[in-house]
């Protein structure tokens, strides 16, 4: 048996969730047992375990939880690219237990440069921002590649520039030319400009301020939107009259759009796209952050093992996470 974090039942994560002896998983094929070093925090951690509409969890008591870095201990049948004691990132069939199963085309070589916690904030965050940028899903933007050296004359609006999947996509964008303007709190305002974005717009003023002012930096000619928010309104308004505006939205609040704009909804775990993300970070990616071009999460350690889990659960939950990533080191 292993240690892991359960969910009781669907509902309320401080009274649903316990630390409790879970079986030992055993790899299936393409699969691997990875030991966790660290687990990060998601939104969809708690949202999935407490609403009871999802029907994610489908048996309980449930493990759960996605990001994690850890090394391989064993490998089943069909894996190639990856052996025992290799340092991995990415997302595990669960992440908050002592070892978790995982598949290998969710899983990549740990950047040499990073430590285990740092490495932990890197997959959802990069796999959403690769899905909303570059997959056919998403914006179908030209991937970056390692000899470019061009300058795209785009607009390109992130909302929640100081979210987790906001960091990445940022950087990831800047990196493929783009012109990035985003919303964020006053604050990260130097952070979020270091990463690449030309224009970093407070979000707490009235919205049509933030949309006057979208437009006055884009000089009216924004074509593209990553809504990571759920900020639609904004989204849309700031949007030019272009034919080919084109809002992709990462949280499912993609219904407020007007006529005229192309919208499409992505899920970073779509196993359509799994390949195309994988391919991606193992390559340019992987490669940018150990040159220090792509730079991970700000780390916000909880320490407690899986119990501390319970309480970055709540620290999420309750919006205590700023441009940064709550992690749990689990050994
Ligand atoms: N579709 C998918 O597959 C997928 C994958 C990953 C994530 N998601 C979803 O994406 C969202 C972001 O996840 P995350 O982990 O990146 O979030 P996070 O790191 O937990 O986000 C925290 C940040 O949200 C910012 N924020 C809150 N309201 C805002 C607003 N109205 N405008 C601008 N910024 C705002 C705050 O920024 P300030 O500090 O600047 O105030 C805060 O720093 C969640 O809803 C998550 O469930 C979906």
């Amino acid at each position: 048996m292993v240690k892991a974090l359960l969910i009781k039942q669907l509902g309320p994560i401080a009274e649903n969730t316990y630390v409790a002896d879970f079986p030992t998983p055993s790899p299936g094929e393409g699969e691997v047992i990875v030991k966790v070093h660290a687990a990060a925090i998601n939104p969809a951690d708690w949202k999935l375990a407490e609403s009871t509409a999802s029907t994610f969890h489908k048996s309980f008591p449930a493990p759960f939880g996605f990001d994690i870095s850890g090394t391989i201990t064993e490998v089943g049948p069909g894996i190639s690219g990856f052996a025992v004691g290799d340092e991995v990132f990415g997302v595990g069939q669960y992440a908050f237990a002592e070892f978790v199963k995982a598949k290998a085309t969710r899983l990549n070589k740990k950047p040499s440069n990073l430590s285990h916690p740092q490495s932990s904030t890197l997959w959802v965050g990069l796999a959403t921002s690769i899905a909303a940028l570059y997959s056919p899903l998403g914006h179908s933007f030209p991937p970056p590649s390692s000899n470019q050296s061009f300058f795209r004359p785009e607009w390109l609006l992130i909302t929640g520039g100081a979210t987790s999947v906001g960091l990445y996509c940022i950087q990831l964008a800047a990196a493929s030319g783009y012109s990035v303007i985003t919303t964020a709190s006053p604050q990260h305002t130097s952070l979020l400009q270091q990463l690449g974005a030309l224009h970093v717009i407070d979000y707490h003023q009235p919205r049509d301020e933030v949309i006057r002012q979208i437009k006055e930096a884009s000089h009216n000619r924004l074509s593209y939107v990553i809504d990571i928010v759920g900020d639609t309104e904004t989204a849309v308004g700031a949007l030019s009259d272009k034919p080919n505006a084109t809002l992709v939205s990462i949280t499912g609040r993609s219904e407020k759009v007007r006529e005229g704009v192309n919208v499409k909804d992505i899920q970073t775990l779509n196993p359509q796209i799994e390949g195309f993300i994988k391919e991606l970070i193992d390559g340019e990616v992987v490669e940018y952050l150990e040159q220090g071009r792509i730079q991970p999460n700000n780390v916000q350690i909880v320490e407690g093992g899986l119990e501390g889990v319970k309480e970055a659960l709540r620290l999420s939950k309750e919006g205590n996470v700023n441009a940064s990533k709550l992690v749990v080191p689990l050994v």
